[in-house]
């Protein structure tokens, strides 16, 4: 699509996978987001803040390799889940088969989702997969999650806590490492202007390296309330990763909201 900050297709790959989604991997992404749930962890704080059942429609958007949509489905959900990375689809699958679940899996894209309109109870969004297209079209993107959702049902998304996240800034970090010396090494910039977190990132494995670029949008709360709420939602509330009122000392800024039942 023509809104494409960046190249999610050379970040979302096996290099990723090998960095973030093996067992020793390093759980870090940014100057300093946090890793206070991970998995199961994340499960059951949005079982709690969702108050989700067994049997419940679920969508996690943008569902990665599938950690949380598989565990959802662990749980009783019906889950789908849709991603743009054939690669993280293909790791999701393999998982979800081997941890004996059933889940839906999609290729696609957040900014046209497919023809679900009402279809879901829940949606998940987790771990900042939100915020890296211009504005119009972020905002577009919430309008497509309120278009998924029945009347009343619910959204939590898991984003970087802007307060805690930009104390945290530094220009350069390496941001995982691997015992052979693979690492990801990136240099930060963030322009106030825009609110948009640039980053410049070398991938080293194997001894050899790869550059590649992202960007993602850094939320204060109240603007993304506002959002949501011109994109249909209403009971916007914010919670840190221990499903606790929102500080500044929190890594995760977790947002909840309901779909406006209209009529
Ligand atoms: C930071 S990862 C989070 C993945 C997952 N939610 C998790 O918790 O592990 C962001 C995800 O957004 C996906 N993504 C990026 N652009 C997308 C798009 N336009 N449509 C759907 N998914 C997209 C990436 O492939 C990646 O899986």
């Amino acid at each position: 699509m023509g809104t494409d900050l960046f190249d999610a297709a050379a970040m979302y790959e096996d290099d990723y996978l090998h960095f973030f989604a093996t067992p020793d991997a390093s759980p870090t992404h940014g100057p300093v987001v946090g890793s206070a749930y991970r998995g199961g962890d994340a499960a059951d704080l949005v079982w709690r803040l969702l108050a989700l059942s067994p049997g419940m429609t679920v969508l996690d958007l943008a569902c990665g390799h599938g950690v949380l949509a598989n565990e959802l489905a662990a749980r009783g959900c019906r889950v789908t889940g849709l991603d743009s990375s054939t690669v993280f689809l293909d790791r999701a699958r393999a998982d979800a088969a081997a941890m004996g679940v059933e889940v839906e899996y999609v290729a696609g894209d957040m900014r046209a989702l497919p023809s679900w309109t009402g279809r879901f109870d829940r949606v998940v969004n987790w771990t900042t997969a939100f915020g890296y297209f211009d504005d119009a079209t972020n905002r577009a993107v919430l309008s497509e999650i309120a278009r998924v959702l029945r009347p009343g049902g619910r959204l939590a998304m898991d984003l970087d806590n802007a307060a805690k996240f930009l104390m945290s800034f530094t220009p350069s970090r390496i941001t995982a490492s691997r015992a052979n010396g693979d690492m990801l090494v990136d240099r930060n910039h963030f322009d106030p202007v825009t609110a948009r977190f640039e980053v410049e990132r070398t991938v080293v494995r194997d001894g050899r390296a790869r550059r590649l670029t992202f960007v993602k949008r850094l939320f204060a709360f109240p603007e993304l309330r506002d959002w949501l709420t011109a994109a249909g939602f209403t009971d916007v509330a914010a919670s840190g990763e221990d499903g606790h009122p929102l500080t500044a000392g929190h890594h995760r800024m977790i947002v909840t909201a309901t779909a406006r039942v209209t009529g």
